[in-house]
């Protein structure tokens, strides 16, 4: 088969990677790529969002399965464009991309089919907004309604920032947001992948969302993961199915819009009680990287069944060892950081045991490996458990020689302290 697979990020990397040991590929194409995917795909230089462009081309390549990593294409209906034009892709069609694209659908899907989340009001109107704030004490969370890549979130621990996030998240005619009660407990991101009707958990993960050593700092996009997560029991897996997951897929499907794809439930998790905090509607970055160390079935085979509406006799095999990723950033990520340094060592690194080094944001110029993003590289590695594959990542992380990226040291703390 003919593949394209569309983004350019670290999560990208590794679907590359595990697409490209698939018995069932013929070509792998992938748009817009990057210096690291260039090793196991061609690469073409058309952005994630020019819709026009891409369907040109898996036209002329004759693709017959595109796989499209990042949210914000999914959500513009990218999926539907390519199956209007007879090529199959995955995952949702922008109908479906909701649970990511819109929290106050979210929110009230939950409500209507009793799935356990944080209690919650849908607003335009502050006053309201704030009043309701008001009624859930101290603390509360608001959240901008639509896509905002992680950024449309406050936590906020005290009245006064409440109604001053509250102002400024509804300044115009037509901002909606969500107010919600903070839940507490330890997060967790979990996968599974629907074809419309039935689900396959795939695996969990844990990330590290803040930039500094200790969980101090901004939020950002995740600083680094592991898989499995041991918060996710066997017990908690089947409640979150149970309670969360399959009837979710179940209403989207009664309402006419069936979720085709790889859903990620981000959990919070209290005494081995899973609640919601919210739908992505794709692959984690950097969970995915994690995940694709671990998997040991065919990767393409699955996502083309969930496609096909065939998961149901599906059987995915995963190497019971963990994965640990360690994201190198660009100094001043998630504020303001420089591009264009140049990153030298990474092969020998990668040649250590266990390890694979994802791309997130890079370039080649003249020759040269350059940063070319906030998140620049994902140092992965396996090993039979998470301290020994932390260990791994920690030794590669330290052969790369680029002063002007940075690192948490802690990647995996929950897990390594316990
Ligand atoms: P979201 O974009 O909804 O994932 O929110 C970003 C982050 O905000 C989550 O990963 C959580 O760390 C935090 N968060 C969101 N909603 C809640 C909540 N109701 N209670 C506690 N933390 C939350
Ligand atoms: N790592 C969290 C996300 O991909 O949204």
């Amino acid at each position: 088969m003919n593949i394209l697979l569309i983004g350019s990020g670290g999560r990208e990397h590794a679907l590359a990677w595990a697409l490209s040991a698939s018995p069932l590929l013929r070509k792998l194409y992938c748009a817009p790529g990057n210096p690291g995917i260039e090793a196991v795909a061609e690469c073409v230089a058309i952005a994630a969002m020019d819709f026009e462009r891409l369907i040109a081309f898996a036209q002329e390549k004759t693709i017959d399965f595109v796989v499209v990593g990042p949210e914000t294409p999914l959500v513009a209906g990218l999926a539907d464009r390519f199956e209007a034009v007879g090529i199959k892709a995955l995952g949702p069609n922008g109908a479906a991309a909701v649970l990511e694209g819109s929290k106050g659908f979210v929110k009230d899907l939950c409500a209507a089919n009793d799935i356990p989340t944080a209690s919650y009001g849908n607003f335009t109107d502050r006053a309201a907004a704030k009043a309701f704030a008001g009624t859930l004490g101290q603390r509360a969370v608001i959240k901008a309604d639509g896509l905002a890549a992680g950024k449309g979130v406050v936590v906020s621990d005290d009245p006064a920032t409440t109604v001053s996030v509250i102002d400024r998240m509804l300044a115009h005619p037509g901002d909606r947001i969500v107010v919600e009660e903070t839940l507490e407990g330890e997060e967790a991101s979990f996968f599974v992948l629907s074809d419309g009707t039935n689900v396959l958990p795939l695996a969990g993960a844990q990330d590290h969302k803040r930039a500094f050593d200790g969980d101090e700092g901004p939020n950002t996009g995740g600083m680094g993961a592991y898989s499995p997560a041991p918060v996710l029991t066997q017990d908690v897996v089947e409640k979150t199915m149970r309670r969360i997951v399959r009837p979710t897929i179940a209403a989207m499907a009664a309402r006419g819009t069936p979720y085709i794809g790889v859903l990620f439930a981000g959990l919070m998790i209290k005494d081995g009680e899973p609640k919601l905090i919210e739908y992505n509607c794709r692959f984690g970055d950097p969970e995915c990287q994690v995940l694709m160390m671990r998997l040991k079935s065919d990767l393409l085979t699955a996502l083309l069944a969930a496609r096909d509406g065939q998961i149901a006799h599906l059987d995915l095999r995963w190497r019971d060892d963990a994965a640990l990723t360690v994201v190198m950033a660009a100094k001043g990520y998630p504020g303001d950081y420089g591009k264009g340094s140049e990153i030298r060592g990474l092969d020998a690194a990668s040649r250590l045991e266990g390890v694979q080094i994802f791309h997130a944001g890079t370039a080649r110029k003249d020759g040269k490996l350059i940063a070319n993003g906030g998140r620049v590289l994902d140092v992965t590695a396996i090993a039979p458990t998470v301290a020994e594959a932390q260990a791994r990542a920690y030794a590669a992380v330290d052969m790369i020689d680029w002063p002007e990226g940075f690192c948490r040291r802690d990647i995996g703390w929950r897990v390594v302290g316990r």
